[in-house]
C-alpha cells in the first residue's frame, strides 16, 4: 500500500495514499487524530477532500471540465438540460425512452400547490428572488415529506426540478406585480421557463429558438461543479439527515453570495458603473489591484482554475451569437470586452493567475434575454439542480456517509472563574 509519512514530535505515522481515477492523489488522515492527537488546518479547504465523487471531474491546470466523464463543450452542444439532469442524477445519458418518462413526470409535477401561492402574497415586490426561492424550496418539505422508497426519492426529485422553475419565474411575475402564468405541457424546460417568465394573460409568448437554445445551453454549463461553496453546504446540511428540499435551500442561500453565484448579477452592476463613469476601464482595473480599495474585478477568478475556465470560453463566444441572434447591442459586451484583455495582459493577473470565470458573460447573455437583473443568480439555481440534487443523493448512498463535523484549533482564552465583582 502507498502511505505517506508525518514526523510529529519525533514520532512517525504512516498514513494511507490513494488516487482518484483522473490520477488526483490524495493522503487519508481520516485517522490522524486518533493516531497523533493533532488534526490538520485549512482555511477555506482549498485542499482538503471532503469526499469521493464519481459525478464531475475539474482540472483546474488544464480547464477540463467533465459530468460523468463527458467534456462539458460536448455536452453544450446540442443536448438538452434534461438529459443532462438525468446524467447527473442518475449516472448516465438516458435513453430516448428513459428521457420521454423523465420530461412526462416532469410536466405532471410543474405546478404547485395552489396553497403555496399565497406564501408570494407575503413578500413585497422589491423582495430579491432568491430569498423567495430559498423559502420555497424549504417549504416544498412541508408539502412532500415522505421518503420511504427509492420510488419517493426520485419522486421528490422531480418535483424539485420542475417545482423550482415554477417558483423561479412566479417570483419574478410577483417582483412586477403580474399574474402568474402557469406552466405549459408541450413546452421543454427553457421554453416553458421563459413562457412564464414573459407570457401574460392578456398575450401569450412565443419563445425565440435562439433563447430557448441559449437558456439550454446557460443551464447545461451551470448544472455542476463539484464541491465548491453552495454544493458543499447541500452535502453538510444533508449529512445530518435533513431532506433533500430542506438541504437545496440551504444550498441556494449559499449560492447567494457575491463571490459565489451571486457574482453574475454583481458582473453587471459593475459594467454599468464603468459605463456611467465613461467607459474607463482602466480605472476599474487600477482598482481591482488595489487591495484598500475594497474593489475586485467581479466575474474574475476562481478558486480552481487557474488558467482558463472552459464555461467562461463557451459563454463568451455565445455572447456574441446570442446578441447577434437576437438583434441586440449591448456597450456593456465592449467594456467586457476591453476589460478582460487589459486585464489578461496585466502582470497583477497573470501572477496571480486570475482569468474571466463563468459569472463574467452569462449576465450579458441574460439581459440580451429580457432577464432582469435579480433574477441572475436564480437563473444560476435553476442550472445547479441537478448537481446539487446529484451530490445529495450520491452522500446519501454511500454506506461511509458520517454527519460532517469539522474541527477547529481554539485560539481564545484559557479556563478562567467569574469574580464575585463580575456577578452583577
Ligand atoms: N479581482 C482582483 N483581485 C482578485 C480577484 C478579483 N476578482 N480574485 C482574486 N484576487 C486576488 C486576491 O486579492 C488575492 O491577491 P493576494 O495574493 O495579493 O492577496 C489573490 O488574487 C488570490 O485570491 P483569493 O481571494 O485568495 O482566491 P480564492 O480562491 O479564495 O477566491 C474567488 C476565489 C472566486 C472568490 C475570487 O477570485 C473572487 O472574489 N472573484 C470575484 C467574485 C467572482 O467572480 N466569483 C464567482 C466565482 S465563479 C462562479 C462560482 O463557481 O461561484
Amino acid at each position: 500500500m502507498r502511505t505517506a509519512r508525518l514526523t510529529l514530535d519525533g514520532n512517525d505515522y504512516e498514513l494511507p495514499v490513494f488516487e482518484g481515477s483522473e490520477g488526483e492523489v490524495a493522503i487519508d488522515i481520516s485517522q490522524l487524530r486518533a493516531q497523533s492527537g493533532a488534526i490538520t488546518y485549512d482555511p477555506g479547504y482549498g485542499n482538503t477532500g471532503a469526499c469521493k465523487s464519481d459525478i464531475t471531474f475539474v482540472d483546474g491546470e488544464k480547464g477540463i471540465l467533465r459530468y460523468r466523464g463527458y467534456d462539458i463543450a460536448d455536452l453544450a452542444a446540442g443536448c438538452q438540460f434534461s438529459a443532462i439532469c438525468y446524467l447527473l442524477i442518475w449516472g448516465h445519458l438516458p435513453s430516448a425512452q428513459e428521457l420521454a418518462r423523465f420530461r412526462d413526470a416532469m410536466r405532471a409535477e410543474a405546478l404547485i400547490h395552489e396553497d403555496m401561492k399565497k406564501f408570494f402574497e407575503g413578500y413585497t415586490t422589491a423582495a430579491h428572488p432568491m430569498a423567495i426561492l430559498s423559502a420555497m424550496v424549504g417549504s416544498l418539505s412541508a408539502y412532500y415529506p415522505d421518503v420511504v422508497t427509492d420510488d419517493d426519492l426520485d419522486r421528490n426529485i422531480i418535483r424539485l426540478l420542475a417545482k423550482s422553475k415554477t417558483i423561479a419565474a412566479f417570483s419574478y411575475k410577483k417582483s412586477i406585480g403580474q399574474p402568474f402564468v402557469y406552466p405549459r405541457n408541450d413546452l421543454g424546460y427553457a421554453s416553458d421557463f421563459l413562457h412564464m417568465m414573459f407570457a401574460t394573460p392578456m398575450e401569450p409568448y412565443a419563445v425565440p429558438p435562439a433563447m430557448a437554445e441559449a437558456l439550454n445551453m446557460l443551464l447545461i454549463l451551470h448544472a455542476d461543479h463539484e464541491q465548491n461553496c453552495s454544493t458543499s453546504t447541500v452535502r453538510m446540511v444533508g449529512s445530518s439527515g435533513a431532506n433533500l428540499f430542506a438541504s437545496t435551500s440551504a444550498g441556494i442561500s449559499a449560492l447567494w453570495g457575491p463571490l459565489h453565484g451571486g457574482a453574475n448579477q454583481k458582473v453587471i452592476e459593475m459594467l454599468q458603473r464603468i459605463a456611467e463613469d465613461g467607459a474607463d476601464y482602466e480605472k476599474y482595473l487600477a482598482l481591482a489591484k488595489d487591495r484598500d480599495s475594497g474593489f475586485r474585478l467581479m466575474g474574475f477568478g476562481h478558486r480552481v482554475y487557474k488558467n482558463f475556465d472552459p464555461r467562461a470560453r463557451l459563454l463568451k463566444s455565445a455572447a456574441d451569437k446570442v446578441l447577434e441572434g437576437l438583434g441586440v447591442q449591448d456597450p456593456l459586451l465592449d467594456i467586457a470586452r476591453n476589460l478582460e484583455r487589459v486585464a489578461l495582459e496585466d502582470a497583477y493577473f497573470v501572477e496571480r493567475k486570475l482569468y474571466p470565470n463563468v459569472d463574467f458573460y452569462s449576465g450579458i447573455i441574460y439581459r440580451a434575454m429580457g432577464i432582469p437583473l435579480k433574477m441572475f443568480t436564480v437563473m444560476f439555481a435553476l442550472g445547479r439542480l441537478p448537481g446539487w440534487i446529484a451530490q445529495w443523493k450520491e452522500m446519501n448512498d454511500d454506506p461511509n456517509n458520517r454527519i460532517n463535523r469539522p474541527r477547529q484549533i481554539y485560539m481564545g482564552q484559557t479556563a478562567r472563574s467569574v469574580t464575585p465583582m463580575d456577578r452583577r
